[in-house]
């Protein structure tokens, strides 16, 4: 299906959004599915294609996975049948590189293709592969894939210091480590949210992991789940999209379904620059629209620093700013692909070295534009739904890898947003 979605910018919008479960939390809980043997339940699902695609890649590996209502995933893992990850769509989603810690855990060898996702910059694995090597595995990369298999035995013990807190080949380390024979001490490691929810998970299943600022323990022992079942969170970069759209045009817009401890770090500097956010309860906060943006400089960095999934739709509410504001990304350095499209909404900017400048512009036009990936699609929305008239985003199904229903919580504040099958677009015209 070629997918197209068409927005009628220009109107305030009003009333509750409810985000859902968090896609970045779902994606190495379902990976780390390969190494807990037994049954358990997922509860608050995100409807997001980045689901199927990784469900797919599970049941092609083994574990029986249904859908049960109230976006309830049943998986059964009793034992796995493959440790070839060739399948073309193993690349479309980034995470799942971490299958390849539950495969080697049960098989000591994989083939996985290297990994895809969003092009926001160069997205190495280096650091999983250094993992691996630590632990007595050669790897070799070939044409879009790479093999990994055991060649020595493993320590008992292995202490690593990550170059850079990143998240996934911290996720990738927990998993393999928390059901191996051995004991891991992981420095530098990424604390983001979603790595917390990850080890409450595993916990869950019998993990022994400590985690002490960016050091994680962990003492490898056998998982199982029996019938166990664990309530994803909310999707804190939803909840933080909807926000950044309330400043941007709420007469007064409510988000809710996020704890607040995952979000306090960007609400606290959103406040700062003048956003008015008003507290409702642990879970919600109520936001309207920002005239004058105070001018700011914001590096994205890993958490609890500003997160890079949200810069591109800063740069958007930064049209707002009194006269400039600096973005910088020091997670994805190149991130800022975006800015073409944006210019086409009107907004200002100026290249900066890993970085850009944000003019005021006051007023955004409506544009056709093409969506980068699943976080310039988003910011790509907040222009559409901020200029008056209507604007087009092509390739709007990187929206769908990522955001649960965006159309239609949108619609239900007041916004005119849809998804349109192009074919059947010319069918209607003509
Ligand atoms: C995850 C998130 C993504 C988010 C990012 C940063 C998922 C599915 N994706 O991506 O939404 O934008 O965290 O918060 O959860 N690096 C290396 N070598 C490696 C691994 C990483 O050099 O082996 C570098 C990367 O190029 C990047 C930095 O480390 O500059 C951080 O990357 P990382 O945190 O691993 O991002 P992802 O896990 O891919």
């Amino acid at each position: 299906m070629n997918e197209i979605l068409r927005i009628r910018g220009g109107e305030k919008l009003e009333g509750e959004v409810l985000v859902s479960g968090s896609k970045n939390s779902v994606l190495p809980i379902l990976a780390a599915s390969l190494v807990v043997k037994g049954r358990f339940f997922l509860r608050n699902v995100p409807n997001i294609t980045d689901v199927y695609f990784m469900i797919s890649l599970l049941e092609k590996l083994g574990i029986e996975v249904s859908w049960l209502p109230n976006n309830t995933l049943f998986l059964r893992n009793n034992g796995l049948k493959s440790n070839d990850i060739r399948y073309s769509y193993a690349n479309e989603v980034r995470s799942s590189v971490l299958l390849l810690a539950g495969v080697l855990n049960k098989f000591g060898s994989a083939s996985i293709m290297l990994p895809g996702g969003d092009k926001i910059g160069p997205r190495p694995i280096n650091y999983h592969l250094a993992f691996f090597k630590k632990l007595g595995f050669e790897y070799k990369i070939h044409e879009g894939y790479v093999e990994v298999h055991k060649v020595k035995s493993e320590p008992k013990k292995l202490r690593l210091r990550f170059p850079f807190p990143s998240v996934g080949a911290t996720q990738q380390s927990i998993i393999y480590s928390s059901s191996s024979n051995i004991t891991v001490n992981l420095e530098n490691c990424a604390v983001e949210p979603e790595i917390i929810d990850l080890i409450h998970f595993l916990k869950g299943c019998g993990a022994d992991i400590e985690v002490l600022n960016r050091t994680i323990k962990i003492r490898g022992k056998e998982l199982l789940a029996n019938d166990y079942v664990f309530d994803l969170p909310g999707d804190r970069i939803e909840f933080l999209t909807f926000t950044l759209l309330g400043a941007l045009i709420g007469r007064k817009v409510t988000v809710s379904g996020v704890q607040r401890w995952r979000v306090n770090n960007v609400l606290k500097k959103l406040q700062k620059l003048g956003v008015q956010i008003k507290s409702v309860d642990d879970q919600s906060i109520e936001i309207k629209e920002t005239r004058k943006l105070n001018n700011f400089r914001i590096v994205a960095s890993p958490y609890p620093g500003f997160p890079t999934d949200l810069q591109p739709m800063m740069a958007v509410l930064g049209s707002k700013v009194e006269s400039r504001g600096v973005l910088k990304d020091n997670v994805f350095p190149t991130r800022f692909a975006y800015l073409e499209e944006l210019k086409k909404f009107g907004i200002n900017y100026k290249l900066l070295k890993n970085g850009c400048m944000i003019l005021r512009s006051t007023t955004l036009i409506p544009a056709q534009v093409r969506a980068l990936d699943i976080r310039t699609g988003a910011a790509l929305v907040l222009a559409g739904l901020t200029a008056k008239g209507e604007s087009e985003i092509l390739d709007s199904y990187h929206l769908r890898r990522g955001y649960d229903s965006i159309d239609i919580k949108i619609r239900n504040l007041g916004g005119s947003i849809y998804f349109i099958d192009t074919a059947l677009d010319e069918i209607k015209i003509f």
